[in-house]
């Protein structure tokens, strides 16, 4: 995968990665990590995190990554295509105010992104996903339909979410994002709240396989 370190891009290998967040217990991925405020307000706050940031544009990215401290990683990748580097390794998933492919990914029937969520995911990993209602409103959903599509499917991919929750003004702004706080000081905060756990590991022969190896990788760094 390409890892991005403020203006170079360069190449990580699966060897590289899994080594790297061995040595932490746990690793927190966040999908569409914009401008990986997240990623390093994480980072800092859970030294003994691996934080990992994902996001299709690189250009917001090469602030944050010039200064990630050595528990976080920015990775430059499509969420709807990841390749199977990253398989298994989240104790946690973020998805913070999505919006495009991400967040069309989390709401149609027909797309990859559930299963790749899937795949992202150790057994009980967390999974907390932060809704924008005007972005949801843009893609044809209210808060509440949008809320039960992404229950649903969830559902269906071996997640299980709790019901979701409005987020006030005041849970926006203690959210460390910067969509969070955009649309706190907004005229009309209007966004949802899901959390929930993995409840279930798929395993087809191919998982298998590759999970051995990575197994095997695993132990060999972990502390
Ligand atoms: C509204 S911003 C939110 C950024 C950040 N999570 C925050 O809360 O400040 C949505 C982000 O999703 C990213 N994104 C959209 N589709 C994506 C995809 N298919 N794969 C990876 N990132 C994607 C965009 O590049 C953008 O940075």
């Amino acid at each position: 995968m390409e890892r991005i370190c403020g203006k170079h891009g360069q190449e990580i290998s699966t060897h590289e990665l899994i080594a790297s967040a061995a040595a932490y217990p746990d690793v927190l991925i966040d999908l569409g990590t914009g401008d990986g405020r997240f990623v390093l307000r994480t980072a800092r706050a859970h030294p003994v995190q691996y934080v990992i940031g994902v996001d299709a544009c690189r250009d917001n990215l090469r602030e944050a990554s010039r200064h990630a401290p050595s528990n976080a990683l920015f990775l430059i990748a499509n969420a709807l295509a990841l390749p199977n580097d990253l398989r298994g390794l989240a104790s946690a998933i973020t998805i913070n105010f999505p919006w495009g492919t991400l967040l069309t990914g989390l709401l149609a029937d027909d797309t990859p992104l559930w299963a790749t969520l899937a795949s992202l995911a150790r057994a009980g990993a967390a999974l907390e996903i932060r809704l924008n209602g005007g972005a949801l409103a843009e893609a044809g959903w209210t808060l509440a339909s949008g809320g039960q599509q992404v229950r649903r499917l969830a559902r269906a991919a071996g997640f299980h979410l709790a019901a979701p929750r409005a987020l006030t003004a005041h849970d926006l702004r203690a959210c460390p994002t910067t969509w969070a706080r955009r649309l706190a000081f907004g005229r009309d905060p209007n966004a949802l709240y899901l959390t929930g756990t993995y409840t279930e590991v798929h395993m087809d022969a191919a998982r298998m396989a590759t999970d051995q190896e990575r197994y095997n990788l695993w132990h060999a760094h972990s502390r």
